[in-house]
């Protein structure tokens, strides 16, 4: 096996905690990569040979974005919906059955097609590791067809049947199908279930709807998620507590017991509140308060989201620096909840890190810090390094 010499590092992000700071940050630094894992860290002064080398000149390291959130298999465009938010009108869910009825109608070819542009977008600024849900399907067939291309790109697959109760369905039909015939063609290809828990959204699903769902998919064997707390106030975070759920996403409206009963939970494995900060951009609304999470002690992720409705966006640098600029994270906390807040919320501790043994996934910028990501927002300066 060719080991492989990184020198050249001015600023190694590593979250090893033997290094400085809140990031476990190495200036002047270098890593040998083995085997395709991390097999050394420590200053370029003392890096030990290896077969082959690439100096990266005086840029920042740090460990490939882990996006633990996107709904990338989907055909179809909405753009004249966020031309029309953008001049007024609110986002209700309602345009989600448009990109069902697009998805229904592709190919697997074209899907798969458009699905590996969205992944190479990813990677080429930054992203390593995907999570990928379905929920364009809405039926036996394309759900599970969704989740097939899914797992193609990914071994991070989440069925998302429980999305929206398709229009001109029964609701209780529909859950019966979701907990039922769907859930069993699908668990073979998900390890995760997930469900759009927004009482108020008329076509989401309320609490116990939700709990109903997330029950039946963790007697299947999936790990859960929950989207909760989308659009107002509501039962998701908690219930992403109740379940033993790996991660509430959005999050955007959390009154203070759920900030406390998210905090009580942290204390022992509890949910991962994953941020979408490029929701609240492409919606035009209110920003949640990741500060008042982490002061709490909550983990924190930031992820893209990416679809086609609230935010067809892969970019997780432009997470980082949403995050900074608008929900009071500081640096080092954006970059930890897009590195490893994503690993954590996948429950993966091979990525999100660079310490030794980990998987040796680098994201490189162009620049000589990781605060570039935030202070240069919008320039593309970070990609994937690929070492052969
Ligand atoms: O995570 N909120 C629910 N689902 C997606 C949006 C789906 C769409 O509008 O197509 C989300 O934001
Ligand atoms: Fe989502």
């Amino acid at each position: 096996m060719t080991s492989h010499l990184v020198t050249g590092v001015a600023e190694l992000v590593t979250h090893d905690e033997r290094f400085s700071g809140p990031l476990g940050v190495l200036p002047d630094a270098a890593l040998v990569v083995d085997d395709g894992r991390v097999a050394w860290v420590g200053p370029a002064s003392s890096a030990p040979d290896a077969d082959r080398r690439t100096d990266v000149d005086g840029r920042a390291v740090l460990p490939g974005f882990v996006d633990s959130h996107t709904h990338l298999v989907f055909a179809g465009d909405r753009a004249d919906e966020f031309a029309h938010r953008m001049a007024g009108a609110r986002y209700t869910g309602g345009g989600i059955a448009r990109t069902v009825a697009a998805t229904r109608a592709a190919t697997d070819d074209e899907l798969r097609t458009r699905l590996a542009a969205l992944v190479a977008e990813a990677r080429a600024q930054g992203t390593t590791t995907l999570e990928v849900k379905s929920g364009y399907g809405l039926d036996v067939a394309h759900e599970e067809r969704l989740l097939r291309l899914a797992r193609e790109v990914t071994t991070e697959t989440t069925f998302l049947g429980a999305h929206v109760v398709p229009p001109g369905v029964d609701r209780g039909e529909y859950l019966a199908l979701v907990t039922g015939p769907m859930l069993a063609a699908c668990a073979p290809h998900a390890r995760w279930a997930d469900v759009f828990c927004e009482p108020g959204t008329p076509l989401a699903f309320d609490r116990d709807e939700a709990h109903a769902v997330l029950t039946a998919a963790a007697s299947a064997g999936l790990g859960l998620r929950v989207h909760g707390n989308q659009l107002r106030p509501g039962p998701g975070a908690r219930l992403a507590v109740e379940v033993g759920a790996a991660s509430v996403d959005h999050a955007t409206h959390l009154d203070d017991a759920d900030v406390t009963a998210l905090a009580d939970a942290a204390r022992h494995g509890g949910p991962v509140v994953t941020l979408l900060p490029g929701v609240e951009l492409s919606t035009r609304s209110p920003y949640p308060d990741a500060r008042r999470l982490l002061d709490a002690g909550v983990e924190v992720a930031l992820a893209t989201d990416c679809n086609p409705g609230t935010c067809f966006s892969t970019s997780m640098p432009l997470m980082v620096a949403l995050g900074v600029a608008h929900l009071r994270m500081t640096v080092e906390q954006a970059v930890r909840a897009a590195t490893l807040g994503g690993a954590r919320a996948l429950r993966r501790d091979d990525v999100g890190h660079l310490r030794v043994g980990a998987r040796a996934d680098l994201c490189v910028l162009d620049a000589p810090s990781v605060a570039h990501l935030a202070y240069r927002p919008g320039v593309p300066l970070a990609r994937t390094l690929t070492l052969d």
